[in-house]
């Protein structure tokens, strides 16, 4: 049989070992009769209807410009952009860094119980919008407690919004606490003791923010404490940084999933240990474009990770600064790339094992995404 990708599917994937006209592993072939994509539809349709999990989006990263410009208002701050479009006119990243800088600037207007609750709720309705059963959610507390706002103000209002989320959609979410990694330790200590009294609301911690220059390790002793807390530690490694943060995430913080990790494919061994292992990867194909992590979406090393058998996810990471929530990422990656409905559906099935919900809620959902018949 002749095997053809569609043009539209960008066939020229020297990077992942494939002869020129050879599908790699979950690629879409086409009809060569009709040179249309075989299945193509059904399979983007399949993987926007089915259930699944976000399990790397940042609460603060789903600031919408509307509701930054309300919450500015309803709280007497200015932000440093005329208006909405001015805001949205801003969002030309370079690196890492440059996002991180705007990104903690707008989250300034966010002050009371109820901002919180506002941008959980209006998160929780674009994720259940595309399907998504359950979420597992970062927050930054450092950078609202610095501006003398509450770690109880800030953790209240979140899970206001997740009871009200569940009630009103039927959504299931968790809280995960993340540390900047750009401060000291010290202040991640301070952070961990102010956070106690709430322990019950927060499901884990993370590990976030600049990466070049702040390896995991740094963190070692605080992770240690969170462990012995009965919490379970991820931390974002291979973004920016290089393939080395990820092992050293794993082997020093214990993380249980690594967040991005997409540099893995430059470290063939690291590779091999993370499909040996089945280390759940939280990867982020908008925000790794939006970041110049890659130059677009074909050079993305997606589908070498998928072809070597690791445990992707797909997730939307900061969805109101990088074009779009769970589906736009989804809907840009099989622009990109064509995969077969059999991959997306273990894209899914990755996502709500490798999530924290209790295993009546996976079987449930695992039963969902399984074929009918
Ligand atoms: N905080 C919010 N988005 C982030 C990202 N993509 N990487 C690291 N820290 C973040
Ligand atoms: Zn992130």
């Amino acid at each position: 049989m002749l095997r053809i990708a569609v043009s539209s599917c960008y066939n020229c994937l020297g990077h992942l070992h494939a002869g020129p006209n050879e599908p790699y592993p979950g690629q879409q072939l086409t009809n060569p009769e009709t040179a249309m994509p075989s299945a193509a539809p059904s399979a983007l349709e399949f993987a926007c209807r089915m259930p699944k999990a976000e399990l790397h989006v940042h609460i603060e990263g789903t600031l919408e410009p509307q509701l930054a410009f309300a919450l500015a208002r309803r709280n007497g701050i200015t932000l440093p952009y005329a208006d909405e479009d001015a805001l949205r006119a801003a969002y030309h990243f370079a690196d890492l860094q440059s996002f991180l800088d705007l990104y903690y600037s707008c989250a300034s207007v966010l002050r009371t119980a109820d901002d919180f609750t506002d941008l959980m709720l209006a998160y929780l309705k674009r994720a259940k919008a595309d399907q998504v059963v359950h979420t597992e959610i970062f927050f930054d507390p450092q950078t609202h407690t610095a501006r003398g706002v509450p770690m109880g103000t800030v953790i209240e209002g979140l899970i206001a919004g997740i009871k009200e989320g569940r009630l009103r959609l039927g959504i299931s979410a968790k809280l995960i606490l993340c540390f900047l990694r750009h401060l000291s330790e010290g202040e991640a200590f301070d952070t961990l003791t102010e956070a106690e009294p709430f322990l019950d609301y927060i499901d884990g911690f993370g590990l976030d923010s600049s990466e070049r220059g702040h390896p995991p390790k740094k963190f070692a002793s605080v992770f240690e404490k969170c462990r012995a807390l009965g919490k379970p530690v991820v931390a974002h490694a291979g973004e920016e940084g290089p393939p080395c943060y990820i092992t050293e995430a794993l082997d020093i913080l214990k993380a249980c999933r690594i967040d991005h990790g997409v540099r893995a494919v430059e470290d063939s061994a690291l590779l091999e240990r993370l499909v040996r292992e089945q280390v759940p990867l939280t990867v982020c194909p908008l925000s790794n474009v939006r970041l110049c992590v890659y130059p677009d979406m074909r050079t993305h090393s997606l589908p070498q990770l998928l072809a070597a058998g690791a445990m992707v996810t797909i997730n939307s990471d900061d969805p109101a600064y990088f074009g779009g929530y769970m589906n736009d990422n989804i809907r840009a990656v099989q622009a990109a790339f064509c995969l077969d409905e059999q991959t997306w559906r273990r894209v899914g099935r990755n996502s709500i094992e490798a999530s924290w919900a209790s295993t009546e809620e996976k079987a449930v959902w695992l039963a969902q995404l399984d074929p009918v018949g």
